[in-house]
């Protein structure tokens, strides 16, 4: 592992080693398959590209019946004064009373994850949870409770496992922090 590394502009240094983001997965999975063990079926739907790593290591954790899907949020520009409009793509099939189980790489401000599941809700599944590898809760300001966070932070950018900085630094498996 480098304790320092450099990613376009920016230089980050080693902040969660990998053994760490492990024994936090960990713990999050017990909680699900504790909470999920009588539940018909639940469906995990990662949210691409973040999730990708977090998703492959929790799912070998769990221990009740499952369906496994990914899910992007598209952004393109509104012509409305409204900017920025996130749609989701990638859903097959109903979710119509199905448990589901939001799975993300990080929620920071929370509009990503308010887009899901308005766009989810409409469904009609049985429930909706938001399992998230990191938590910002100084940053996090929506009224959706986010039930599963394996981790938190401050308000500082990280990198690795999945979470990249201008889709640099996905495929590492510790987490690095920028730094000034
Ligand atoms: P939100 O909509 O503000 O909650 O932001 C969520 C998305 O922003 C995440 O899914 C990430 O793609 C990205 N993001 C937020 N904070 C970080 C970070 O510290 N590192 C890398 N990506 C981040
Ligand atoms: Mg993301």
């Amino acid at each position: 592992m480098k304790d320092i590394i450099q990613l376009r502009d920016r230089k980050f240094r080693v902040m969660i080693p990998a053994e760490e983001i492990d024994r936090a997965v960990c713990a999050v999975a017990d909680r699900l398959n504790a909470d999920y063990a009588d539940k018909e079926t639940p469906l995990f739907l990662g949210i691409l590209n973040g999730s990708f790593m977090f998703m492959s290591d929790l799912i070998k954790k769990i221990e009740f019946q499952n369906e496994l899907s990914f899910v992007k949020l598209s952004s393109y520009e509104g012509t409305e004064s409204t900017g920025v409009v996130k749609s989701l793509i990638g859903l097959n099939g109903p979710i119509e009373g199905r448990h589901v189980i939001i799975v993300e790489d990080i929620v920071d401000t929370g509009k990503s994850i308010e887009h899901m599941v308005h766009d989810l809700q409409r469904r009609n599944p049985a429930s909706i949870e938001v399992c998230t590898l990191f938590y910002k809760p100084e940053s996090y300001k929506k009224p959706f409770p986010i039930k599963y966070r394996a981790m938190e932070i401050g308000n500082e950018f990280i990198v690795g496992y999945g979470l990249d900085y201008e889709q640099l630094g996905r495929s590492l498996k510790d987490i690095y922090v920028v730094t000034e």
